[in-house]
């Protein structure tokens, strides 16, 4: 579907054009996985080791149904924005997403390190999930998704991946605490090298951010105080202990709307979550950016499922980066998937065009996929729709304490 002279055909070349047009340091941010990103390869690769049946060539359904409700969302495609930061990307930040998925005719989620408050990002797209994660203590943390909540947030997801190593192998992105002078002297050689993405900046018209991005994390400031900086909110973060089950119980009875538990990797911690309230888990590895060497989001999916059942919905992230991979993961047990770099590279390439442009890839992909396996919906997608090589599946053992 060719709706501009931008429009690009594949995510890989939304990554392309991300690549050209940020940056080398912003354009790292979104690439890296933690220490030697074993764990960010895998994601995709393990995508690459599933195999569908063989297709069927008649009597197949003329048209497909794509559509399908998450978190009390009706969705055009199970295909969701994962909450990430977005600072500097794209003007337009996390306003670029909402008008991108809102044009797709899906959700999206909101980071509490975006860059914009959910009540100015909400109008460019009701259906959004607020995300948190255990960054403070619990009165605070009752702030937040109280603002989220009056804001209008549909759905609540807390994030609990925790590990976070520091170390990457082929370095970690310099990203300046603030933009003052000092850091664009130093960042200048990389801005200068990517005139278009400077100008982007400047150009900014009225109601939009002007200038560069400010690094700050509005959704983060307590009561009515000022926006706190991007990296003293994470370095607060940080120093919070891991919460307990009883924890997540105590936040789960603060939202009253569908709660969704984001980074369950094994069946024993998804049957806590569902015991401690979630009406949704997310299997996840925060795209790779939690303990390396763990295994790809799609390998731990079905025994995840299978221990939740239809207790709660199951979504999964991590490496889609095609229709197929969509079907791939409801055939595997998962409702809907999230999208965290993909994203990310489609507003760096064309603002909210460029994200809508990569719904609609994944879309096109995900159609062609049930037309090809004989699916009229995505509800009817059956795990007989993919081979699984032996050894593929991990966590069927992990149902211990
Ligand atoms: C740059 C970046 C920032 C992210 N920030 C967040 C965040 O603030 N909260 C969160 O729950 N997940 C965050 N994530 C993880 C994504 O929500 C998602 O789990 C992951 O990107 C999915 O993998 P994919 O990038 O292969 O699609 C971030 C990921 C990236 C790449």
């Amino acid at each position: 579907m060719a709706s501009s002279r931008h429009w690009f055909e594949s995510v890989a070349e939304a990554r392309r054009r991300a690549r050209k047009r940020l940056p080398r340091s912003v354009y790292l941010a979104i690439e890296a996985g933690s220490e030697a990103g074993i764990t960010a390869e895998d994601n995709t690769r393990a995508f690459a080791e599933l195999r569908f049946a063989p297709p069927r060539v008649a009597g197949l359904p003329a048209r497909r149904d794509l559509r399908t409700t998450v978190l009390g969302t009706d969705l055009s495609l199970p295909v969701i924005a994962s909450p990430v930061g977005v600072q500097a990307v794209h003007p337009l930040g996390e306003a670029g997403i909402a008008i991108g998925t809102a044009r797709a005719g899906t959700a999206m989620g909101l980071s509490e390190f975006a860059s914009l408050p959910a009540a100015s990002v909400i109008g460019y797209n009701p259906s959004l999930f607020f995300q948190v994660h255990w960054s403070a203590e619990r009165k605070t943390l009752f702030s937040r998704i109280e603002r989220a909540r009056q804001a209008g947030a549909r759905a609540l997801i807390v994030t609990l991946d925790w590990s976070f190593p520091g170390g990457r192998d082929w370095g970690s992105p310099s990203i300046p605490e603030r933009v003052d002078l000092a850091a664009l002297v130093r960042h200048a050689p990389q801005g200068l090298a990517r005139p278009r993405y400077l100008a982007r900046w400047l150009r900014r018209g009225a109601g939009q951010r002007r200038g560069l991005p400010d690094l700050t994390v509005p959704n983060m400031a307590t009561g009515g105080g000022p926006a706190p900086g991007f990296f003293a909110a994470y370095r607060d973060w940080q120093a919070v202990p891991p919460p307990t089950w009883e924890d997540i119980g105590w936040l789960r009875g603060q939202w009253e709307g569908p709660f969704c538990i984001k980074g369950i990797m094994r069946p024993d911690d998804a049957r806590r979550a569902v015991d401690a309230g979630a009406t949704a888990v997310a299997v996840s590895n925060h795209g790779g950016n939690n303990l390396d060497r763990t295994p790809a989001s799609i390998r731990a999916l079905p025994a995840v499922a299978a221990a939740v059942g239809s207790s709660a919905e199951v979504l999964l992230d991590g490496g889609i980066r095609r229709g197929g991979d969509v079907v791939a993961a409801l055939a595997l047990g998962a409702k809907a998937v999230m999208i965290g770099r993909p994203v990310l590279w489609g507003l760096a390439a064309d603002g909210p065009n460029g994200v809508h442009n990569v719904f609609e890839i994944l879309r096109a992909g995900l159609d062609s996929t049930l037309l090809a396996l004989g699916r009229g919906r995505v509800q009817d997608v059956a795990r007989t729709d993919i081979l699984i090589p032996d050894g593929f599946t991990v966590g069927n053992d992990m149902m211990g304490p």
